[in-house]
């Protein structure tokens, strides 16, 4: 992996609607650019407003069903997809059942496999057989997680199981309702989302201000596992009006490269 950095975008939503028409916007700009390209998606909630646009669009006739792969980010390990709290199910409520993709046409990463290093090499070869990621949209942990890459994690982190970190495990109690959230994770690795030509980091909420500001304008470093995005050619933050406070397009536009 080269530390070249390219170039980054600031996009500012003062609400829900605006923040799901410019990811919406961004994506499918990204889709036009390079039809098939491989697509990641991450679940939570931050996309949920951007998937809803998406799916609008596609009801309203103005956007057909991708054509591309899209390609699962991670999963609680040992979680079945009839568990309606696992992040397939999530993805497959939110995005492919609105969009009308089948289920042949994603990449999974299962959490229940015997073997699961054999899952992790097996959905890389995967994703390789299609011409590796185009796009990836990501959300971002309150720790500087992408996926369940939880720091440390550097820019050759591979696609493994990770233990959850306490900030992961405390902030994705809410979506457990007080059962016990599995400790474990399966993640598409770092390395692999840093090959995608276009990421769109997609951020909402004043909790998310300090570690999007470290992750687009601090300095590299595995403790904030997101602060290597800007290696990817093309990275789009698509953040609400409370994460992006205080921060302007010249500051995340105008580095020259990794460690400034
Ligand atoms: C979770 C997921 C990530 C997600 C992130 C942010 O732990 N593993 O894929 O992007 O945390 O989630 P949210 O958008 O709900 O804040």
């Amino acid at each position: 992996m080269s530390s070249r950095a390219g170039e980054a975008h600031l996009l500012v939503a003062s609400s829900d609607e605006a923040f799901g028409r410019l990811g919406a916007d961004a994506i499918q700009a990204a889709w036009n650019d390079s039809p098939g390209g491989a697509t990641i998606l991450a679940t939570g909630w931050t996309p949920i407003p951007v998937f809803r646009e998406l799916a609008t669009r596609h009801a309203r006739g103005e956007l057909g069903t991708p054509g591309c792969p899209i390609v699962q980010l991670d999963e609680y390990v040992g979680v079945e997809d009839s568990d309606p709290r696992s992040l397939y199910t999530w993805l497959d409520r939110e995005f492919l059942t609105p969009l009308e993709v089948k289920a042949s046409g994603v990449i999974r990463l299962r959490g229940t496999t015997a073997d699961s290093e054999q899952e992790c090499r097996r959905f890389d070869a995967a994703v390789a057989a299609v011409g590796g990621l185009h796009l990836a949209v990501l959300g971002l942990g309150p720790n500087g997680h992408v996926g369940f890459n939880e720091p440390p994690s550097g820019p050759t982190a591979s696609t493994r199981v990770v233990p959850l970190s306490p900030e992961s495990l405390a902030s994705n109690a809410r979506y457990w309702e007080g059962a016990e959230v599995p400790v474990e994770g399966i993640t598409a690795g770092l390395e692999l989302l840093l090959s995608a030509d276009v990421v769109i980091l997609v951020v909402a909420g004043a909790h998310k201000r300090d570690i999007l500001r470290r992750s687009v304008t601090g300095p590299e470093s595995p403790e904030v596992p997101a602060s290597y995005l800007r290696r990817v050619p093309r990275l789009i933050v698509v953040a609400d009006d409370d994460a992006a406070a205080g921060l302007t397009q010249e500051e995340i536009g105008s580095r020259s490269g990794p460690g400034i």
